[in-house]
């Protein structure tokens, strides 16, 4: 057996007849070495702790047939590509790969790809054997033709290393429509996505499976995709959301009537979540839920197919679907770090095993950067150093920027509402952006001169708008903060709330009394790690 990443390069046609017939030979010995490898780890305990969720799934009886990620690799053994990225400046395009074989993104090759222009992701690979790779979906029943997510506008920690995410804006969505060894007509199959409970909207449909072959709505049970959001098809639904929802296709299940039957289940709100369908493809399946940085599973919805025409048994067609719904209704927000899909419908053993996994990521944890410092990857807070307000930090609150006093005795969210992540610039590497720690992919950007927290849209005005460029501080303290696109603004605080300012001019918080003060800031250690 050709281990999977070997295989798909063996059938790459990048490669000339003669060098993949030498590849052929060496790849025959890699396969020996590798599957030697890998029955000297299931002989001990502690190698098997290695495993990652396709060697669970494929352990347990139900493989993997599809494994898409943009942050590490799901497979001990995998050393292929994970996507591709291609360079608005000259349209060439660059497959990023792993740092290490079942590592995490290499995504400083990303960066150096990306360097002074801007990428989109167009290819999601599968490592599976099975080839199943996503790219950029085109026009359905009820969406125009996506585009690729911005490659660098979800950078999270991994592992301890910095990968990107993939952020999906809306009009983004990623497809393939011939696949191989997906479920199709009533068979079993099991599927999850680590996505963020901190990104969603209402429209449909963030959802990562099966989907139609054709871009359209096909009818009743054409679909079996994990849907991750906050709408509501069918009435009650408890709380908010967002919801693990079945999209079976004309409609987002959260039982076999559709709407909620479980007053518990008032949504995941967890910056990193886990969100998970299986379906026997006859008369049941199940959702689950968890936070995927800490904790287990729970159980949502487990019981009989929806009490409607067309879900017993399934029929579903084997596309596979990722950021919008089965006829590319892309009306919808999210974000993925990894999913796979299973053949077979996996116990809960195997789906618990699976997030006791992912939760060993370390999703969004701090990374190798020290924190406190203006360095990309590292932590900080931003404290006003204005004489009487040294006691306030830069925080959002209901999406705005707000300067607020934060103390010790602050509450957990609060504090976390006053750290941010310091990021290279998105418009231009050599200043600067700052990513909220508890909301992953937004930043702080300004928009009419005031200051919110955003989710990054991929477009030149975003980018710009949520890139600052150092200074030393005014008043002689700590640092000042330009905004890139209006360079005589410096990111103020004035009657409590942020803006980017100048030094004197027609909006009130330009107001020259206290201006220096109120533009400098002191870089802190961050309230949130
Ligand atoms: O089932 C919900 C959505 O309804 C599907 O994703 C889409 O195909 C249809 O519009
Ligand atoms: O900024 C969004 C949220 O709004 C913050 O997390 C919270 O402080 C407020 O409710």
């Amino acid at each position: 057996m050709i281990p999977a990443p070997l295989h798909r390069h063996l059938r790459s046609s990048r490669y000339p007849r003669s060098s993949r017939y030498l590849r052929r030979i060496l790849l025959a010995l890699t396969a020996f070495l590798t599957v030697a490898a890998g029955a000297l780890t299931t002989a001990t305990p502690s190698q098997a702790a290695d495993q990652r969720p396709c060697d669970l799934y494929a352990a347990a009886g139900t493989p993997c047939v599809a494994a898409h990620s943009s942050t590490r690799a799901l497979y001990a053994a995998y050393d292929g590509p994970l996507y591709r990225v291609q360079r608005t400046s000259d349209g060439t395009g660059k497959d990023i790969g792993l740092l290490t074989a079942g590592g995490y993104a290499n995504a400083a090759a990303q960066d150096s790809f990306c360097t002074g222009t801007t990428c989109t992701v167009t290819v999601v690979y599968d490592q599976s054997p099975r080839h199943n790779h996503l790219t950029i979906e085109g026009a359905g029943g009820a969406g125009g033709a996506d585009t690729g997510v911005p490659a660098d506008a979800l950078p999270v920690t991994a592992g301890g290393h910095q990968v990107y995410g993939l952020s999906f804006s809306g009009h983004m969505g990623y497809r393939d429509n011939a696949t191989s060894g997906i479920a199709v007509n009533g068979q079993p199959e099991g599927m999850y996505m680590v996505t963020s409970g901190t990104h969603v909207n209402n429209r449909c449909c963030f959802d990562y499976g099966n989907a139609e072959t054709n871009n359209q709505d096909t009818g009743n049970g054409h679909m079996d995709a994990i849907n991750f959001g906050t709408e509501c098809w069918f009435a009650p639904c408890s709380g908010s959301g967002p919801w693990g929802q079945a999209d079976l296709e004309n409609g987002l299940f959260q039982s076999d009537d559709g709407h909620s039957k479980n007053n518990s289940n008032t949504g995941n709100h967890a910056p990193f979540a886990t969100a998970l369908l299986k379906n026997n493809g006859h008369n049941h399946f199940a959702i689950r839920d968890g936070n995927a940085q800490s904790g287990g599973l729970t159980t949502q919805y487990a019981g009989p197919e929806p009490n409607k025409p067309g879900y017993s048994p399934m029929h579903q067609e084997g596309a596979i679907v990722l950021g919008t719904g089965g006829d590319n209704s892309n009306g919808s927000i999210g974000s993925f770090f990894e999913g796979v899909m299973t053949s077979g419908m996996p116990t809960d053993t195997a789906d618990n095993a699976v997030q006791t996994n992912i939760t060993s990521v370390g999703y969004g944890a701090p990374s190798r950067v020290p924190p406190g410092t203006l360095t990309p990857g590292s932590t900080i807070s931003l404290r006003a150093t204005t004489p009487g307000y040294t006691n306030r930090y830069v925080r959002h609150q209901n999406n705005v920027a707000v300067d607020s006093v934060t103390t010790s005795g602050s509450a957990a969210p609060d504090k976390a509402d006053a750290s941010w992540i310091v990021r290279r610039g998105l418009a231009d590497a050599s200043c600067l952006s700052f990513e909220s720690r508890n909301y992953p992919g937004d930043f702080l950007r300004h928009q009419n001169l005031h200051v919110y927290r955003q989710p990054m849209d991929g477009s030149a005005l975003f980018r710009a708008d949520a890139t600052f460029c150092p200074k030393p501080g005014k008043n002689g303290q700590g640092t000042s903060l330009a905004s890139y696109n209006h360079p005589e603004k410096f990111l103020r605080h004035y009657d409590n709330t942020l803006y980017v300012a100048a030094d004197g001019g027609s909006d009130v918080w330009d107001t020259t009394a206290s201006w220096r003060d109120d533009v400098s800031w002191a870089v802190t250690q961050p309230w949130t790690a």
